[in-house]
This record gives C-alpha cells, sequence and structure tokens, in this order.
C-alpha cells in the first residue's frame, strides 16, 4: 500500500507542472449567460444543429439544449466535438453523478469523472504480473509487451495494476491531505471513478521512478498500441479526460481497437467508446 502510494505521488510530482492546464471545466449559469452573446454567434457559426450536424451518426436531437449549453462554454470546440463529447456526457461536471457501469467487467468499460464502477466490484481473473495484478487476458498482451521494451532497450516493470475502490480511496485522500483536492483530482482518481479497478489497466516503471520525457515514454507512446494497449492520459487528451498526462498509465483495449485507435487518429478513449461502442459507424 505504502509503495503504491509513493510511486503515485512521484507519478503526480512528474507531471505537477501541467496541473493547471487541467484544470476542471465549471459549468455555471452564470458561465452560460454571460457568454451568451458569444456562443449564440458560434452557434451560428458553426451550425451546430444545421444538417451537417444532425446527420452525423452519432447525434441524437434530444441531447440538441446540451449540445448548445456546452458549445456556449466552448466555442474553441467545433460542433462535431460538441456532438460527440457530450454523447458521453463529458458535459457534465466531474464527479456530479457518477453514472453507474452496468456491465463492469465489460472490456470496453468507460470509467472517468463522470463514469464510475460500483464500490464491490472486482475482476474474478486476477494474475500478478510484476507487481501488478491485471486480468489473466491481457497478461500475455502485457508480457510481449515487456519482452519488445526489453529487447529495445527499454527497461520498464508493471508496478501497479488492480487498485480496490479502499485503496484508491485512500490514495486520493492521501494526495488531497498533504497537497490538496486540485492537485489529487489532476492525478488521482476518487474511489470508484478509476481505471485500475478495472483490473483493465496497468502503470508501467522504471527504476528511477521516472517515465515523463524519458525514452521510456516514447517508446511506449509508439509501440504499446501494438500489443493492444493505449496511453490512457495524454497532454493532447487532457481537456477530455480532466488528468494531467500519465505516459506510464496503459489501459488494455486489445490489438484490433488499439490499432484502430492508432490508425484513426482517435486521441481518447472516451472518442472511441461513444463513436465505436455507445454508436457503431453506418457501413459503407
Ligand atoms: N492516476 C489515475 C487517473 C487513477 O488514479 O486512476
Ligand atoms: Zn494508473
Amino acid at each position: 500500500m505504502i509503495a503504491v502510494l509513493l510511486v503515485a505521488v512521484s507519478f503526480c510530482a512528474q507531471s505537477r507542472g501541467a496541473v493547471d492546464k487541467d484544470a476542471e471545466p465549471t459549468w455555471t449559469s452564470a458561465t452560460f449567460f454571460s457568454t451568451g452573446f458569444l456562443a449564440f454567434t458560434v452557434l451560428q457559426q458553426q451550425g451546430l444543429a444545421s444538417d451537417l450536424l444532425s446527420a452525423l451518426y452519432y447525434y441524437d436531437e434530444s441531447r440538441l439544449q446540451r449540445y448548445q449549453e456546452f458549445q456556449a462554454l466552448h466555442p474553441e470546440y467545433s460542433g462535431d466535438t460538441v456532438v460527440w463529447m457530450v454523447g458521453c456526457d463529458l458535459d457534465l461536471p466531474a464527479y456530479a453523478q457518477g453514472i453507474q457501469a452496468s456491465d463492469p467487467a465489460n472490456l470496453y468499460v468507460l470509467v472517468n469523472k463522470q463514469h464510475c464502477l460500483p464500490d464491490w466490484y472486482a475482476p474474478g481473473d486476477l494474475v500478478t504480473v510484476g507487481n501488478a495484478p491485471v486480468r489473466e487476458f491481457l497478461v500475455a498482451p502485457l508480457e510481449e509487451l515487456l519482452a519488445a521494451a526489453a529487447a529495445a532497450g527499454v527497461s520498464i516493470y508493471p508496478s501497479s495494476g488492480f487498485r480496490s475502490f479502499q485503496t484508491q480511496e485512500l490514495l486520493w485522500n492521501s494526495l488531497a491531505a498533504t497537497s490538496g483536492e486540485t492537485i489529487a483530482d489532476g492525478c488521482i482518481a476518487r474511489a470508484g471513478f478509476s481505471e485500475h479497478q478495472t483490473g483493465l489497466v496497468l502503470d508501467i516503471n522504471t527504476a528511477d521512478y521516472q517515465v515523463y520525457g524519458t525514452p521510456e515514454d516514447f517508446w511506449l507512446e509508439e509501440h504499446a498500441w501494438e500489443y493492444g494497449f493505449i496511453v490512457r492520459y495524454t497532454n493532447a487528451n487532457s481537456d477530455i479526460t480532466q488528468y494531467v498526462a500519465e505516459p506510464w498509465h496503459l489501459r488494455y483495449v486489445g490489438k484490433e481497437v488499439a490499432q484502430l485507435m492508432h490508425d484513426g487518429q482517435i486521441g481518447s478513449f472516451e472518442e472511441y467508446y461513444l463513436k465505436y461502442v455507445l454508436y457503431a459507424p453506418p457501413a459503407d
């Protein structure tokens, strides 16, 4: 437990510089009204309700008001981005509703600041690799990844895998007590909202506890997808995930999906989830 906490705090410290960038969007009616005029103009220019957007296969007319309110807060997002982000509830304030997964063991379960797991959930098929308990079916691809890294001269080891609701609660409470809630929320999920509880993720570490900006970081960024893993939290997607970049946190999605995300430049699991799990692209 202490080891996990030290690792988590060290990881948090590695990316501390990016915390401000990761500030959570606030969504208040005051903000909405104060940006109203600009939003109206943007909506007109981008044609949020235009035929183009309503033809998107993941557009849902019943969400129109949410699209408009979210676009009003984020005029920098394209209409398409607004539609898929609202589609997976990224317009909802972090932790406010806690939409609970109906099938926590599903390979494609979405766990983020809007979507959580039941507190009792723990996978029944955990196997420990290095220091990381992970679900049995990702042991082989993980060992493949570790062997490929070793062959490339990259020295990494799995340092944290499955974490129970209770362990996650201790981690968050501990960092919040020493560094404050904003810092804690930037790098550690609250209990129930951590992918670590799925058993589908692991943190990779190096002998000197440094991953960010190292050759190990770059190797994982370039090659993890070849083994079915995605780097879940990046600088590029931190406005979606609301976490600072964590080049060590790998989420297993399987080789096919990892390749699709890599080739299709789908930059976040949220975007994949909305466009391929909640909805299916129309056949050509
Ligand atoms: N560090 C990641 C966000 C977690 O605590 O699940
Ligand atoms: Zn992690």
